[in-house]
């Protein structure tokens, strides 16, 4: 049966802009070049919640090194003696002590989110980490970012879909959405 082209989420509209096809197509060749990478290693991934939770789940269906998974979350809790926001990472239940990690993330806007947690990371002294992102806004990055895995480059749009929410509603869909209609 044939999708809507069209999707509702809360108050606003939006449309496919990346079919299921196209981002198994670049999970797989994406999914290659890691394997490809990583032969005779046993990375460890660390997929940032909630947002990439269907792209990890494809992705490490794609992978054929040896490897583990963990889920992790940055929280930001009000510091009792601090001025500022602290935000930690939780569920990191893995040691990445000298191992290769590789973070799995859905999208990098601002790239603020992953310069924040290569900075909570490096303490820890894995032997390398590189960043894996289904989706990458280039205009928007305001940081120097060294993303060696990215499956699309994408225009300065708000998307919905495929693991991605708009307040929290429409992860569940098999293709990407682009807002169109505020
Ligand atoms: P950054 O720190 O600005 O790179 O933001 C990254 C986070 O913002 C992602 O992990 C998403 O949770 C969220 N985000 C950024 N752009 C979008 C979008 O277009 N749709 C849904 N979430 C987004």
């Amino acid at each position: 049966m044939q999708r809507s082209r069209i999707l509702k989420v809360k108050d606003k509209t939006f449309a496919v802009t990346l079919s299921e096809r196209t981002i198994k197509s670049q999970i797989r060749r994406v999914a290659e070049q890691i394997n490809r990478d990583y032969e005779g290693k046993q990375p460890v991934f660390l997929a940032v919640l909630n947002g990439s939770f269907i792209f990890a789940a494809d992705l490490l269906r794609e992978i054929n090194v040896p490897c583990e998974i963990s889920f992790i979350k940055l929280a930001s809790y009000e510091g009792t003696t601090t001025t500022g926001n602290i935000r930690e990472i939780i569920g990191l239940n893995i040691d990445i002590t000298g191992r290769p990690v590789i973070i799995v993330e859905d999208i990098v806007d601002t790239g603020l989110t992953m310069a924040h947690m290569l900075e909570t990371l490096k303490p820890h002294n894995p032997e390398s980490i590189e960043i894996c992102t289904l989706l990458l806004k280039p205009s928007k990055l305001q940081v120097k970012l060294d993303i060696r895995y990215c499956c699309k480059q994408i225009p300065d749009d708000f998307v919905v879909g495929y693991g991605l929410d708009y307040d929290g509603f429409g992860r569940n869909t098999k293709d990407i959405y682009t807002l169109i209609q505020n």
